[in-house]
């Protein structure tokens, strides 16, 4: 399998924790598809950490738990196949998984043909309780080869926190996608951290394998798992458009039976997930050196480029963008027509250079731009 876009779903972890069971499940998928998520593209749900027994059965295979899960796993996943999406579940390289329950480590073979037994469509693997001895390279490539050859096609999410310089290594192991922070919480200060650590990164980014800069918390607002302050609708709305902007994976963390208009609104606009989902899938990269007041730019299919200016701190700020800085001086003749994705509005054609208006603290301004001849 070849990932050419980011993968798009919806993950327990955030929300739930250890609090899941097949009904929450089952009531998730049916959410996704009522609520319009998977016609917006978001067609995987994978369940995270905690939904195995503590202990291995007497042939070595993983066991889901017998409460949460009373009919296995395979009736998950059919259940969630006959409503059009995708299953994902979730393991470790290590000998636990981050909650303790049993890892993949030296079961990597059997887990693989388990997994694919049950219908999985995606693995997203942990990387705690790692042997000190054992180097998580070759970890990830043992799962590698056993997903690759486990007779299904299994996406393959990495989750190596960005630790041991796993952008050097990451993509020689299969992986689709690799996560490339710590883990999110549901503040504002979490997200500013995240985005902040992915500038570096971006040149190992792109079709293939993607960064995944962790689940989304948009919508959230302070509850559930990964809860601590919780976010104003503005930050979320900031916190999608860098995550879509910046090609990670769109998983999300909430709880999708129960959204306000405002999550919705945000989770599927349809402009800014075209911005993730662009088929060139190009890296973006920062139009100046400032990472509070962000200014990155994608060059998107078709020749029209996309711009984002995320103001980081705490005061208004109010950027420019030199078109030189992204290819366009005056020599070429050149101009942008420029679309604003929140609002849908035309905001004209530019020459040289484009002031935004006042950016208020933790805001956003997404636009796309259409390369015109400048009068
Ligand atoms: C780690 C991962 C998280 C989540 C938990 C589950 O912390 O980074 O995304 O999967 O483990 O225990």
């Amino acid at each position: 399998m070849i990932k050419l876009t980011p993968p798009m779903g919806w993950n327990s972890w955030n929300t739930y924790g250890t609090n899941i069971n097949e009904e929450l499940i089952k009531e998730t998928a049916d959410a996704m598809v009522e609520t319009g998520l998977l016609d917006a593209g978001y067609d995987y749900l994978v369940i995270d950490d905690c939904w195995s027994e503590r202990q291995r059965d007497e042939n070595g295979r993983i066991v889901p738990c017998k409460e949460k899960f009373p009919n296995g796993m395979k009736a998950v996943a059919d259940y969630v196949h006959s409503k059009g999406l995708k299953f994902g579940m979730y393991s470790c390289a290590g000998n636990y998984t981050c909650a303790v329950y049993p890892g993949s480590f030296e079961y990597e073979f059997i887990d693989a043909a388990t997994f694919a037994e049950w219908g999985v469509d995606f693995l997203k693997y942990d990387y705690c309780f790692k042997p000190y001895w054992q180097q998580g390279h070759l970890l990830y490539k043992r799962m590698g080869f056993a997903l690759a050859n486990c007779g299904r096609d299994i996406l393959f999410s990495a989750c190596s926190w960005g630790v041991d310089e796993s952008h050097k290594w990451i993509k020689e192991t299969g992986a689709h996608m690799w996560r490339s922070t710590g883990d999110i919480v549901d503040s504002w200060k979490s997200i500013v951290d995240l985005a902040q650590k992915q500038i570096s990164l971006q040149p190992y980014n792109g079709q293939g394998c993607f960064n995944d800069m962790d689940m989304l918390i948009v919508g959230m607002h302070g509850k559930g798992n990964v809860a601590i302050d919780g976010c104003s609708v503005e930050e979320y709305r900031t916190h999608f458009s860098l995550w879509a902007f910046l090609n990670s994976p769109l998983m999300i963390g909430c709880d999708v039976r129960n959204m306000s208009d405002s999550t919705k609104d945000i989770l599927m606009n349809k402009d800014i997930i075209a911005i993730n989902q662009d088929s060139a899938a190009r890296q973006p990269y920062l139009a100046d050196n400032n990472p509070n007041v962000m200014t990155w730019v994608k060059p998107l299919e078709g020749g029209d480029v996309a711009i984002g200016f995320f103001n980081l701190t705490d005061s208004n700020q109010c950027p420019f963008l030199p078109f030189d800085n992204i290819g366009l001086n005056r020599s070429t003749g050149k101009a942008l027509q420029l679309t604003n994705l929140w609002t849908g509005e035309d905001l004209g054609v530019f020459k040289d250079i484009y002031r935004t208006p006042v950016m208020e603290p933790h805001t956003c301004l997404v636009l796309r731009g259409k390369l015109v001849d400048a009068k």
